[in-house]
């Protein structure tokens, strides 16, 4: 796991959150299982529930470019208490990379890291689709 680089990649996408009416900032970065890395912040609407969230966008710039099996997530956020990704993102994060680690990280350096399983347990997923 490229911890220390996934850091990096998620506090530099979180600087260009486009947070105007939150003033919350998120970074995410995604390692892909061949080794490439995509990040995302969160973009804001002016009609609020637009919003998507960083993890999304990561996500979603990963899927579209034709990735489909991820390592890990980065979240960055500068917040005393390290900010776990929101309950939509933790249904689209199972559905899209399942069981992966994520890594909840500050700018002061605070750390730590939570399996998928932890954050959404008995997910509903496409297994059930049947
Ligand atoms: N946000 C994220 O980007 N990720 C999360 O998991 C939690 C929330 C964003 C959405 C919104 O722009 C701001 O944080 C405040 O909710």
């Amino acid at each position: 796991m490229n911890k220390e680089k996934l850091i990096e990649l998620a506090t530099e996408a979180r600087e260009r959150a486009f947070a105007p009416y939150s003033n919350f900032k998120v970074g995410a970065a995604l390692e892909t299982d061949d080794g490439d890395f995509f990040i995302g912040c969160n973009i804001e609407s002016a009609s609020y529930g637009l919003t998507v969230c960083a993890e999304r966008v990561a996500i979603w710039k990963a899927v579209s470019e034709g990735k489909k099996n991820f390592k890990t997530i980065a979240v960055v956020v500068d917040t005393e208490e390290l900010t776990p990704p929101c309950g939509v993102c933790r249904q689209i994060i199972w559905e899209f990379c399942h069981d992966i680690p994520v890594i909840l990280a500050n700018l002061k350096g605070k750390t730590e890291t939570v399996m998928m399983s932890e954050l959404l347990p008995r997910a509903f997923d496409t297994k059930f689709l049947k």
